[in-house]
């Protein structure tokens, strides 16, 4: 296969990956390489056009990140999206300032496009995402603004026509900026004359080649199967090749929902798993989580996330000693790379096991694609459509450490929201219902007397890529029902809504 067209400069913003897809997405592949690499990468390889991507660092910090001058003497066509605009401006001699009052920024603003063969079919006016404070304050010359914000004061796009270097401030590759598809395809299609090379159905293809070359004769693989959307579409894509040596475990930790061990049996068997359950919820209450509470310090959502992972790895290196496994599968997908570490630790991030090689074959996807994909394979709707669910599940749906008690209360929560949502016809509409437990406790009323009651929270959210999200919201009666059902429980005496929008919140509670 000849090399992508599209060079993506990772610059280490956490939307970088979000640029690759949409442009998937549109028909087009890109390569993604960290810009300290990029010189090397363009002196083997000719790219028609480079994307900047956005970054954490301002250009003025010591050991900012740099413009590679590699890319410049391509004279190919450049975007620059938000840190990647900056740095186009700084280094021809613009200047970028710090944000004078931060809170002036983001999460969504509204622009005002000019004329740019970037904004081309693009209304005059859009919302946009915008989350770095720092920005554009003198223009480079040959340089000008095509598009503001805040009544003209601040430059939100540049363009230098002649040279075919454009910059933008704001995020075009997230779903927060409704015409940023359109924009990205602007430049690669009318600008920089790409070519549409990436076709959904490649995909399977790629993720069975991959695995076939990995993979010795005879030797075993290990895959962590949660029943969910992602592990069962690896196990499709991945059984017919490896047959009995492919082993499916499902770790039942005490973190599934009510009813959920049946249903990941019936989704094992639709893929043809060879399903293997570890039940180990007692040693996770008496001991994982038991015993640590005894010397840990006051609860941190870090720490239990750690914690959980500790324990699932040590039973997944259990299972893969009992099985003589060479090789292992977890379900990663892109955006639990991307975020671990930086806003989340995720359980399947990070960590590899001695003697056996990793493999994340969905660890370019997002859901959204993962389920193109499923779908693709003919898998069942009811797979295709799941909600995800974190590994470490309705652990972290307890603002709290884990008990048996406080897990209990939130399976029963989940349920009963589950049910009133989906009785509503509005489940399909949520693409990931949150109920949790706060550690919250308010006066409240039992039967004629007061009483100390704990609260709910409900944080229905609507996402496709699960990086950027915004909430659901009921219709009044709806919401009544889920109250008037949660409350039912003697130690329930609030409901609270949350649907605040990630950014700045995520979407699991913590
Ligand atoms: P956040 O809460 O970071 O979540 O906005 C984004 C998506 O990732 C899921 N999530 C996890 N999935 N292991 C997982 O497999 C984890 O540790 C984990 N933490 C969050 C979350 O449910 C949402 O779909």
């Amino acid at each position: 296969m000849k090399e992508p067209e599209i060079l993506v400069s990772h610059y280490g913003g956490q939307y970088a990956e979000i640029i690759v897809r949409l442009l998937r997405e549109s028909g087009y592949r890109a390569a993604l390489i960290p810009w300290q690499k990029v010189a090397g990468w363009v002196n083997l390889r000719r790219p028609k056009c480079i994307i900047l991507s956005g970054g954490f660092a301002s250009v003025y910090e010591e050991d900012a990140p740099t413009l590679e001058r590699a890319l410049v003497d391509l004279h190919v066509p450049i975007l620059g999206i938000c840190f990647g605009m900056q740095v186009v401006v700084h280094e021809a001699g613009g200047t970028v300032a710090a944000a004078k009052d931060e809170a002036e920024f983001g999460p969504e603003i509204t622009i005002a496009l000019g004329d740019s063969p970037l904004f081309a079919d693009v209304p005059r006016n859009i919302t946009a995402l915008s989350s770095h404070g720092d920005h554009v304050t003198t223009l480079p010359p040959g340089f000008k603004a095509i598009a503001t914000s805040w009544g003209g004061t601040q430059i939100e796009a540049v363009e230098n026509r002649a040279r075919r270097i454009f910059g933008v401030q704001f995020h075009p590759e997230t779903d927060h900026t409704p015409y940023g598809a359109q924009i990205l395809t602007n430049f690669v299609r009318n600008i920089a004359h790409c070519e549409m090379d990436w076709r959904p159905t490649n995909l399977l293809g790629e993720i069975q080649d991959a695995m076939r070359e990995a993979v010795g004769e005879g030797e075993i693989i290990a895959c962590g199967f949660s029943g969910g959307l992602d592990s069962s579409t690896i196990t499709a894509a991945l059984t017919p090749i490896f047959g009995d040596r492919f082993k499916s475990v499902c770790i039942n930790a005490g973190q599934l929902r009510h009813n959920e061990l049946p249903e990941i049996q019936r989704n094992a068997e639709a893929v043809n798993a060879n399903l293997h359950i570890v039940s180990v919820e007692d040693y996770f209450f008496d001991e994982i989580f038991g015993r640590v509470k005894k010397t840990a310090p006051p609860y941190d959502p870090k720490h239990k996330r750690g914690v959980f992972t500790h324990g699932y790895v040590t039973e997944f290196e259990k299972f893969i000693a009992r099985v003589g496994a060479r090789h292992f599968v977890q379900g990663t997908l892109a955006p639990d790379r991307i975020e671990s570490g930086i806003i989340k630790d995720h359980h399947n991030v990070g960590w590899e096991i001695k003697g056996c090689r990793r493999h994340d074959p969905l660890q370019h996807l997002f859901k959204y694609e993962v389920r193109e994909l499923a779908r693709s394979m003919n898998l069942p709707e009811g797979i295709v459509n799941r909600q995800p669910f974190p590994g470490p599940g309705l652990f972290v749906r307890v603002l709290e450490w884990p008990t048996r008690e406080n897990i209990a209360l939130v399976r029963w929560l989940d349920h009963v929201t589950t049910n009133v949502v989906k009785d509503a016809g509005d489940y399909e509409k949520i693409s990931q219902l949150v109920v949790g437990l706060v550690p919250l406790k308010m006066t409240g009323v039992r039967g004629d007397k007061g009483a100390y009651l704990r609260a709910a929270i409900v944080r229905p959210m609507v996402t496709r890529d699960f990086m950027t999200a915004t909430g659901f919201y009921f219709a009044g009666k709806v919401w009544r029902q889920i109250e008037t059902a949660l409350v039912r429980h003697p130690q329930i005496g609030s409901v609270c809504y949350n649907g605040t929008s990630k950014p700045p919140a995520t979407i699991e509670l913590e």
